[in-house]
């Protein structure tokens, strides 16, 4: 009865075409992957609110983790077209998981990639690597989404080093339009606690609004 919500992988606007990255889980995601080409698939959408690039944001950093990582594809692949630099942090529980490397690679990212086999994905030894690039100038602003713990790791050191982030959240939904109010979450504005659709006003957000999972 309800859509899913995802969001795009890759756009090719030569020709004309969206990619989607999805894990096989259930009924909807399990029909999908039945498609063939030139079959036909009822898709709605764009909506809300996707990330943004200030003019001036030359050396971005992007963090994920899992399936977050599709997410952060088409921003950078924008921030590759624009000429801004991208230091890409891919974490993952082994290095098998580690998604879209490739894609990450062909945007020009710089690639450092953090697995919980070897304990380098802990928060500690994150923050050793984000304070580096913050001390080296690579970090003028964050991105993430898929770890609510990253997620506190880069608030944390954004709010101490004047690092202006955005975060996408992930959020079960029904709508997707505004109008059911099931996929309303707490953010935090001007030290008030405040309800959000992150179907509508979101999925992105000021990472320094958002309360976590
Ligand atoms: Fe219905 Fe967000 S999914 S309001």
């Amino acid at each position: 009865w309800m859509r899913r919500p995802m969001s795009l992988y890759s756009i090719d606007k030569v020709a004309g075409r969206l990619a989607f990255l999805y894990k096989c889980e259930g009924r909807g995601t399990q029909g999908m992957a039945t498609l063939e080409a030139g079959d036909e698939f009822n898709i709605a959408g764009p909506y809300g609110n996707g990330f943004h690039l200030e003019p001036g944001w030359k050396n971005i950093v992007v963090l994920g983790r899992g399936v977050g990582l599709a997410t952060l594809a088409p921003l950078s692949q924008m921030a590759s077209e624009a000429g801004v630099h991208i230091t890409a942090i891919l974490s993952a529980r082994k290095p098998e998981l580690v998604m879209s490397r490739e894609l990450f690679e062909g945007f020009g990212a710089d690639i450092i990639t953090v697995v919980d086999n070897d304990g380098s994905s802990d928060v500690d030894k994150v923050e050793a690597i984000l304070l580096g690039l913050i001390e080296g100038g690579k970090a003028v602003a964050f991105f993430t989404c898929g770890s609510n713990r990253l997620l506190a790791l880069m608030k944390r050191l954004g709010k101490e080093y004047g690092v202006p982030g955005q975060v996408a959240m992930e959020q079960i939904m029904a709508c997707g339009l505004g109008a059911c109010y099931i996929c309303v979450r707490t953010f935090e504005v001007d030290g008030k606690k405040v309800l959000k659709r992150v179907c509508r006003d979101g999925p992105v957000f000021d990472m320094q609004e958002a309360v976590g999972w």
